[in-house]
């Protein structure tokens, strides 16, 4: 694992396999480079000259030094432009630091030591800055691959970096590394999590990594099992896990803050540990990466166990629905008409169509057990939202224009972005039954699968202020970003914990 430390003596007296320098283009040589070069007599400018070096995002240039007869790297690498406003934005930064990360492991180098740049190039202060350079390298470092027993496939991993800054800054940027901290490992748990083999991540195991947290964090845990859950009437979820061995659970963690009076919000995540597609089975390719539908419920876990240590001044509840979607002879089947934890009924046409199923209970029990003030869910929910999206903008549906611009605010400061699509009334007819209150799928005339989906889980949230987000195209595969590798992104995670923070 990546260790952080901050120090406020400068690069050049640091001991490390690594010296590592960001330029943004256009900029002038900074001036650790320059102190850099005359202490150590190399000419690095003139490289950089010859090989045409201007500081584009991500440009790239590194060369091996050897001072005292031992072999060091240097690494540079570009910022990118500021824009109009003469700043740099955070999210270049974020991804100039993670990919810096990425190329210190590829020169196999154990440690590295960088500047922090100012804050003020890009608009933040000083705390923030050490956060999100914690959040971006150790996101960086992550990877997925204790099942690869070859030795030389192995990711090479990095133990050190440490950031130089001025003993001015030295408090507040080693504060934000340790939040930053908190919360990168809480997205690379959830991250673990949503990689491992369905064999090996049951609804029950999940439930169990909860109760594990809240015993060393003293979160609150609750957890129903089957029984309870057909026993307090949450046939949505019931259904859903029918065709399965596994057990369906429902998990709830509760964050409760020390301030008297405090509002409380409620977070609500999709668990489906494994979804085939129950007898509307889906196609070999589209279940290929199913392991990924629990990518809300681990986005809400991994966000409790963060806040947990982070301690905001709002109450926290996180619920997770978690069952296992087969089929099988007591699986649910397309006809089947089921009762929710509110009493509303729904014929089910798409077995494929579960996520909403167990969201419907999840979010009714929710409303009414906790009364929250705001309530979001998070889920895997439709492959029409990834078609819409793509892989960079997690889908946001709501009527409650505060909460949205509220979790826009969010997206913006973390880098896990969302975009609004429209939940607007229109589209609420298409997800009407003929021999119930809802059905499970939209009628087709009406298409945007994404926002009929929606509009089926808004029969279930009552007058709760509450926000859908899709997070299909984000959860898992999301090409070219530094930060992420193949498999799961944890998205969601920084999100949650900000919106958490600053409520
Ligand atoms: N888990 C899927 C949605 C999904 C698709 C997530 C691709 C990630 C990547 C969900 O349960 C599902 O199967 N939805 C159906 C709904 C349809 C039957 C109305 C879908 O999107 O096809
Ligand atoms: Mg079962
Ligand atoms: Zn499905």
């Amino acid at each position: 694992m990546l260790k952080i430390q901050v120090t406020d003596k400068k690069i050049t007296d640091q001991k490390t396999s690594c010296y590592a320098f960001l330029i943004s283009e256009g900029a002038a040589t900074p001036s650790d480079l320059k102190a850099f070069q005359k202490l150590f007599g190399i000419d690095i400018g003139q490289y950089l000259l010859k090989h045409e070096f201007t500081g584009k995002l991500l440009e790239t240039f590194s060369l091996p030094v050897f001072l005292k007869n031992k072999m060091h790297h240097v690494i540079i690498v570009g910022l990118g432009k500021p824009g109009k406003d003469k700043k740099i934005d955070i999210e270049q930064y974020r991804r100039a630091v993670a990919h810096l990360y990425k190329q210190v492991a590829a020169h196999k180098a154990a440690s590295f030591a960088l500047t922090v740049p100012s804050a003020r190039l890009f608009g933040v202060d000083v705390q923030d800055l050490g956060q999100q350079t914690a959040i971006a390298t150790e996101m960086a470092a992550y990877h997925f691959d204790e099942y690869i027993t070859a030795k030389d496939r192995k990711a090479y991993v990095v133990k050190d970096l440490t950031l130089c800054v001025s003993s001015k800054e030295k408090t507040a940027l080693q504060r934000g590394v340790k939040d930053g901290d908190i919360i990168a490992q809480a997205v690379n748990k959830a991250r673990r999590w949503i990689n491992l083999p369905p064999v090996k991540l049951t609804p029950v195991e999940l439930a169990d990594k909860a109760r594990a947290i809240a015993k060393k964090t003293g979160l609150k845990f609750t957890a129903l099992n089957e029984k309870q859950i057909i026993a307090k009437g949450m046939g949505g979820l019931a259904a859903v896990g029918a065709g399965s061995d596994q057990e369906s659970t429902m998990v709830i963690l509760e964050y409760h803050t020390k301030k008297k009076n405090a509002p409380t919000i409620a977070f609500v995540g999709k668990g489906i540990t494994f979804d085939s597609g129950g007898l509307s089975l889906k196609p070999a390719k589209s279940m290929e990466t199913m392991k990924e539908d629990m990518s809300g419920a681990a986005a809400v876990i991994t966000t409790m166990e963060a806040l947990a240590q982070l301690k905001p001044d709002v109450n926290v509840i996180g619920v997770a629905p978690l069952a296992e979607n087969l089929p099988s002879g007591k699986a649910t089947k397309p006809g089947d008409i089921i009762t929710f934890y509110n009493g509303k009924t729904a014929e089910v046409k798409n077995t494929d169509a579960e996520g909403r199923l167990i969201l419907a209970d999840a979010l009714s029990y929710t409303a009414k057990q906790f009364k929250p003030d705001a309530m979001i869910d998070i889920a895997t929910l439709t492959g029409a939202c990834a078609y819409a999206l793509g892989p960079f903008f997690t889908g946001l549906m709501s009527q409650d224009d505060e909460l949205v611009s509220e979790l826009e605010d969010a997206a913006e400061r973390t880098g896990d972005r969302v975009w609004r699509l429209p939940l607007h009334d229109d589209y609420k007819l298409a997800v009407k039954s003929n021999v119930a209150d809802l059905c499970n799928i939209g009628s087709p005339k009406y298409m945007a699968g994404t926002i009929t989906a929606a509009h089926f889980l808004k029969a279930f949230v009552g007058d709760t202020p509450w926000a859908h987000l899709d997070i299909a195209g984000t959860a898992f595969d999301v090409p070219d970003m530094p930060y992420f590798r193949t498999g799961a992104t944890g998205t969601g995670v920084r999100l949650l914990i900000d919106l958490a923070m600053n409520w």
